[in-house]
């Protein structure tokens, strides 16, 4: 048997070493919410009590897991994106925080349109669905569908869409062989966060993303780091609308080459967006 507060301890020293401190607070708390429903506060105010031999059960499973570098999202099965609450498994991509102030910059160009006529938007290598799922939620009037060559991923992007309520059309195919899948459909928005990592960052990377994260959702090599954005944007040019927009998330270390290949493209009123660790992260171009 063991008090709440002994819990604590126990789960900070054993995973001393492998996390930094403030990190392994943060799946302290996810983990109370998740197992024990208690928020922040319980834990101070619950320290003496005594947790039950099942949920101990978990915190020690968590731990084991945890200093195999498995990413926490992979283990609870759970996330949040954009306040909303998502599936994820191996099969997905974890949604990240800078997929979010993308998708803040996308509903905020949109909202003024989509009042008086319904907006149909294509979102390429959905994963999750984060992205579509997130859009249809605050898009009024948003017709939306969602694209992936993952068949596994497209399984929970579907979960996703349904625990959400939202209504999503998900065609499953390669975006860079594609033949009639998406052929009489005309576009408002395209977004993209394609695969962009090269194989020479992957030493930049650490062993939750590297070794558990899918690897088809990431890599591109290192000589054709933009294919994705070449074709995205070749096919942009005929799926959008007039003065349709077209927006991707990027890679950090290409900003100046993703501007140039939208105006080669012959996209219009450019425009390169950091993340909030002022990082290159997301652009946006106008089809005329
Ligand atoms: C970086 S992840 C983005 C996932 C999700 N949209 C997000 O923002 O979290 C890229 C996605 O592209 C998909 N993908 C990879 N190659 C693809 C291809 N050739 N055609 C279509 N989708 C592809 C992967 O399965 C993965 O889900």
């Amino acid at each position: 048997m063991m008090q709440l507060k002994a819990l604590k301890i126990y789960f900070k020293n054993g995973l001393k070493g492998y996390y930094p401190n403030e990190e392994i607070e943060s799946f302290f708390l996810i983990a109370s919410e998740f197992y024990l429903g208690y928020k922040r506060i319980d834990i101070s105010l619950k320290a003496d009590e005594v947790v039950n031999p099942k949920n101990y059960n978990h915190f020690q499973e968590l731990i084991e897991r945890l200093k195999n570098y498995e990413p926490i999202q992979y283990i609870l099965g759970e996330t949040e994106f954009f306040g909303l609450p998502f599936k994820v498994n191996e099969s997905v991509l974890i949604p990240r925080p800078e997929t979010e102030e993308l998708v803040d910059w996308i509903i905020n160009s949109v909202i003024p349109h989509s009042v008086e006529k319904q907006i149909n938007i294509l979102d390429i290598g959905t994963g999750s669905g984060c992205i579509a799922i997130s859009l249809a939620k605050n898009i009024p009037n948003a017709k939306v569908y969602a694209l992936d060559v993952s068949k596994d991923a497209l399984s929970v992007a579907q979960q996703n869409a349904q625990q959400n309520n939202v209504d999503i059309t998900f065609v499953n195919a390669n975006v860079l062989e594609l033949n009639s899948e998406l052929n009489d459909l005309q576009f408002d928005v395209i977004v993209s966060n394609p695969p962009y990592v090269r194989e020479l960052e992957k030493e930049l990377m650490h062993d939750n993303v590297l070794k558990h994260e899918p690897h088809l959702a990431l890599f591109v090599e290192d000589d054709n780091a933009l294919v994705f954005y070449r074709v995205i944007a070749e096919l942009s040019q005929k799926l959008l609308k007039e003065n349709g927009l077209l927006f991707f998330e990027i890679n950090e270390y290409l900003g100046v080459q993703m501007k140039q290949l939208l105006s080669e493209n012959k996209f219009q009123d450019i425009e390169l967006r950091q993340d909030i660790n002022q990082k290159d992260r997301m652009t946006k171009a106008v089809k005329l």
